[in-house]
């Protein structure tokens, strides 16, 4: 299958890395989640001096859209400065999961490599809230 990527969606996430607040790893990372509408949710990670309070890129773009208002979602960008591309950690495979189902998440870096895969691959034998249905 082709990569649903167009450079838009992947330079909104690069874009969106420069403004990483990252003192403790210093690994910037930054994504771009695009709505049903055709917008664009940019998201970059947030470390705190506690480490365990940090939230991920992928999470701050959710997150942003959530609030404001968005629920359906279409793909997801992903982008750090890393030669094996950076996937989304499983804390937001979660979230992506739950919020935005099977999309395609792109990687990028900073060389112009690009892969991507799709969550219901990433993220296999998902809990979901299907399951709370079954009690
Ligand atoms: N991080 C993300 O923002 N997204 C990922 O996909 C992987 C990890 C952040 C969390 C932390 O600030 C830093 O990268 C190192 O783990």
């Amino acid at each position: 299958m082709p990569m649903p990527a167009d450079d838009k969606l992947v330079e909104a996430a690069l874009t969106a890395r420069k403004n990483a607040v990252a003192p403790y790893s210093q690994f910037l990372v930054g994504a771009a989640l695009e709505t049903a509408e055709g917008e664009i949710f940019t998201g970059c990670n947030v470390e705190n001096a506690t480490y365990g309070l940090t939230i991920c890129a992928e999470r701050v773009a959710v997150f942003k859209a959530l609030s404001e208002g968005r629920r359906r979602f279409t793909r997801i960008a992903v982008a750090a400065d890393t030669e094996t591309l950076t996937p989304p950690c499983g804390a937001c495979r979660q979230i992506l999961w739950e919020f935005c189902g099977d999309i395609p998440v792109i990687l990028a870096n900073l060389s112009g490599n690009r892969e991507w895969f799709q969550m219901k691959d990433l993220f296999p034998r998902a809990f979901d809230s299907s399951f709370l249905k079954e009690k």
